[in-house]
């Protein structure tokens, strides 16, 4: 479509002089309803210029414009020079990039190769993997697959939470209250009820606090024991963590967590120290940011342990030196804005030009309907079950439709797993949501399974015309209206990567291949494809082949499958 819109600007640059070319495509727009065309361009800021009234010279515009080429009519409506574009020239265009690009389609080579990390899913070692952390494990995937499209050389960091006092507290309460062997059988869970008892005991004891802060100070300096625990604990989270992974089909370039900067933090500190940014406070260094609105960095405690923000900062730099990116993403909740907002302008007062290149792309919180999930107090809900409980709900759908059906475990995990990631992100990341288990596990509307099936529709319709599809028709055939909405989502398609990754939004897919299900489904519903006339048998073939491979390549950026049959 953008091609139609470049050559209607042309046609109206050669009549208007005070406007420059950009000034004409930046006015274009797409009217509000079909029947008012393809594009409209106001001629209110002609106004002006021409001293006559808006409609006044949208109608001599439109005389004086010729449809021809790309251009099927031009007609005047008001203020507005409306603008149909040449259905079949369309049609021809969009159905052979779709067919001979196959699964290109919709690539580009903008990103020139170069260097994006996307850091995502980081869940904490020893606390569960829960529905908390679906959102940033499956935007950053999707942000991931949406960079690499574009001809971005992209690096996936998950950026774990293996380092940390917690791991002291952890160790205190394994070592009085812990059992290997229940660990082994179900280590988060164990592991979570032996923090929770830690922060119970630790209300009426609090020297337990002093405690754990010794073990995790023994931990950082390489203590036999405290590893080989910290180690253990660790191992054990990620056989959990990697079958959620599993069930997702996600995975990454590097496991990097806060772990793997222990030694690297000394350096940063002595960097801080040089560029003279490093303050005392009560024991404690920081670096002041009372300059730029905010409460200090806090760099080092009173007892010289580090803190997740030094990991944060030796991370940043350590990726810098070993990628050099040009963009690095950190898909993070948004409560954590001001940490981002703090160690990003210490980098900045570091000196590193590079600040700007770090973004925090964060998203809202999920609460659960009886109020905020809280680890301690036990009440989270765990994203395995999640995951599960939706395969298991479309197995049952499934058989129930069909006991016969093949290949169905595979396909419920496709279907179900592939519900919960689009309901994820088919809300705008930076809304807060309440999660629910009724919408979660129901397929109606503008849900995954809902593309999905549009998709297996496809199939079936090509299946059932067991014939060669060829982008040797007659396009005349696919200019009716119906043909033509399909026709012109499946155009929008990289345009709306481009505009997802300008603001790192996935949203922007999931809209895509719904809009495209829906002007499919209409299409579908109101015309016949596998009719007599081979003629438009095959035009409408060809049409349906389109719309099957671009939902394809929607559904893959988005990390999900694209079943054949539901
Ligand atoms: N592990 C952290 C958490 O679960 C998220 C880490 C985010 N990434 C970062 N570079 N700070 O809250």
């Amino acid at each position: 479509m953008q091609d139609f819109k470049l050559s209607i600007a042309e046609c109206l640059k050669e009549k208007i002089e005070d406007l420059s070319f950009e000034e004409i495509v930046g006015l274009i727009e797409v009217p509000p309803n079909k029947d008012m065309g393809d594009f409209a361009f106001p001629c209110f800021k002609l106004a002006k210029v021409f001293r006559k009234a808006p409609n006044m010279i949208a109608a001599e515009l439109s005389e004086s414009i010729e449809a021809k080429g790309s251009i099927a009519k031009v007609m005047p409506m008001g203020g507005y020079v409306n603008f149909f574009v040449n259905k079949s020239q369309l049609a021809e265009s969009v159905i052979k990039d779709v067919l001979t690009q196959k699964e290109n389609y919709g690539r580009s080579d903008i990103g020139k190769g170069e260097n994006v990390i996307v850091e995502f899913s980081s869940p904490n070692i020893a606390k569960p993997f829960h529905i908390g952390h679906i959102r940033t494990t499956v935007i950053g995937n999707a942000l991931y697959k949406m960079y690499e499209s574009q001809g971005y050389n992209t690096t996936r960091i998950n950026h774990l939470g293996d380092y940390g006092t917690q791991f002291g507290k952890l160790i205190v309460a394994f070592k009085k209250w812990g059992d290997k062997k229940a660990v082994e059988a179900s280590p988060i869970p164990e592991l979570l009820k032996l923090y929770i008892q830690f922060h119970d005991e630790a209300e009426a004891h609090p020297e337990m606090e002093d405690e754990a802060r010794a073990w995790f100070t023994k931990l950082e300096n390489g203590d036999e024991e405290a590893t080989a625990l910290w180690q253990w604990f660790r191992d054990e989270s990620l056989k959990e963590f990697n079958r959620v992974y599993d069930l997702l089909d996600i995975e990454f370039d590097s496991l990097a967590g806060e772990s793997f900067y222990s030694d690297k933090m000394p350096r940063v500190i002595d960097m801080l120290n040089e560029k003279g940014l490093l303050k005392e406070s009560k024991g404690a260094r920081i670096v002041d940011l009372e300059e730029y609105k905010m409460p200090p960095a806090l760099i080092t405690k009173n007892d010289g342990s580090t803190l997740y923000m030094t990991r944060d900062l030796a991370a940043a730099i350590y990726r810098h030196e070993t990628y050099n990116f040009d963009k690095c993403v950190y898909v993070v909740g948004s409560q954590q804005n001001l940490h981002f907002e703090q160690w990003f302008k210490v980098i900045e007062l570091m000196g590193f030009e590079w600040a700007k290149n770090l973004v925090h792309v964060g998203f809202g919180m999920v609460a659960l309907e009886n109020g905020t999930m809280s680890t301690r107090k036990g009440r989270v809900v765990f994203l395995e079950d999640v995951l599960k409980q939706a395969i298991e709900k479309t197995k049952e759908t499934m058989l129930a439709k069909n006991p016969n059906a093949l290949n169905v475990d595979e396909i419920a995990k496709q279907v179900g797993v592939g519900a919960v990631v689009f309901q994820e992100l088919s809300n705008s990341r930076i809304k807060d949501y309440t999660f629910s288990w009724d919408r979660t596990l129901s397929f109606d509307g503008e849900t995954g399974p809902y593309v999905q099936y549009t998709h297996a529709r496809c199939c079936a319709v090509l299946r059932k015309a067991n014939e060669e599809v060829t982008t040797d028709i007659n396009y005349e055939l696919l200019n009716d209206v119906d043909s033509a909405e399909v026709l012109k989502v499946i155009a929008s398609f990289n345009k709306c990567i481009v505009a997802g990754l300008r603001k790192n939004e996935p949203h922007v897919i999931t809209r895509f291949v719904l809009d495209l299900a829906q002007a499919f489904n209409k299409f579908y519903h109101d015309n016949s494809i596998l009719v007599e006339d081979a003629e438009l048998r095959k035009a409408r073939l060809a049409l349906v082949a389109a719309t099957r491979q671009s939902i394809e390549n929607g559904l893959k950026l988005l990390g999900m499958h694209a079943p054949e049959r539901m």
